[in-house]
């Protein structure tokens, strides 16, 4: 069954929290021939994960977006607990923007007892980026997108460029595990001054907050003098010291190829792509531009 349950009231929007109920609804939708759309998240939604909704749209007749906050994507010390959780909200602002399901599973839903099974992706997955900070995180990510395109077996699923490593690693699971689903990116939104809008912007301090958009014009800066012809390596050491000034702890800055993410030595080795993650206080914050 399906429940709108009166915590849900105020928003139109359908919730389910079982995988039965999320197919029972998808394969009512499929015999009316409509195309199904998955947006995964971990909720506290912003602006950015409008956009994918809003870009979802454009891309099928049904959205359904999914809220669960991946206990397995987190190590030991990182911000599980104090992940932002704004369930009523969230489910407020996706009717809002005209969705048609929720499906919000806990975690005994998707790791029932005796859970034993974990995509290990290697790839983009190993490029030496966020996985040298958070080496187990892609495994979590992987395993759960793989579990949530196979129990709503969408036609597509859309995910921000803004975890652009992210987005290529499930590029590549899809493609290597014959999923059905297409994975589509959607560009980054940012605030005014360039920060790109994140659920854990919400951890910035007044004054960290301030200073937050450094990162892109770290990035920006980066990229234009690699346009100019200025050599990699010291693009990037250029950029390095920008955050350092700018009150961050740097933990990585590199031009790398775009489908691949491997290192290039040359700006003229393919498209690049500037990625770039970095802390502010207690807050580590990433984000990328293409050069
Ligand atoms: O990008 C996120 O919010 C998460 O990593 C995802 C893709 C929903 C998997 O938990």
């Amino acid at each position: 069954m399906s429940v709108t349950a009166s915590l849900h009231d105020e928003s139109r929007v359908r919730v389910v929290n079982r995988v039965s109920d999320l197919r029972s609804t998808v394969a009512a939708w499929r015999k009316q021939d409509a195309r199904i759309a998955l947006v995964p998240t971990m909720g506290a939604l912003h602006a950015g994960h409008i956009s994918l909704v809003e870009a979802a749209k454009r891309h099928a007749d049904r959205v359904v977006m999914s809220i669960f906050v991946n206990p397995t994507q987190f190590a030991p010390n990182e911000d599980f607990a104090a992940y932002p959780r704004r369930f009523q909200e969230d489910a407020q602002k996706f009717s809002a923007a005209d969705g048609d399901l929720v499906f919000a599973p806990d975690v005994a839903e998707m790791y029932p007892e005796g859970f034993a099974t974990t995509v290990m992706p290697e790839g983009p997955a190993k490029a030496g980026l966020e996985d040298r900070f958070r080496p187990t995180h892609f495994a979590g990510v992987a395993t759960v997108v793989a579990k949530l395109l196979n129990q709503c077996q969408p036609d597509v699923a859309l995910f921000g460029e803004k975890d652009y490593q992210q987005l290529k690693v499930i590029a590549r699971m899809a493609r290597d595990l014959d999923l059905d689903s297409e994975i589509v990116g959607v560009p980054t939104l940012r605030d005014p001054d360039g920060l790109a809008m994140s659920s854990r912007n919400l951890y910035l301090s007044i004054e960290e907050r301030a200073r937050a958009s450094h990162l892109y014009v770290a990035l920006m800066r980066c990229a234009e003098d690699l346009r100019a012809g200025r050599d990699i390596a010291s693009a990037q050491a250029a950029a390095w010291k920008a955050l350092e000034s700018a009150g961050f702890v740097p933990d990585y800055i590199e031009a790398r190829h775009a489908e691949t993410l491997a290192p290039v030595a040359r700006r003229d080795e393919g498209s690049l792509r500037l990625l770039a993650a970095a802390r502010l206080g207690t807050t580590r914050l990433i984000d990328n531009i293409p050069v």
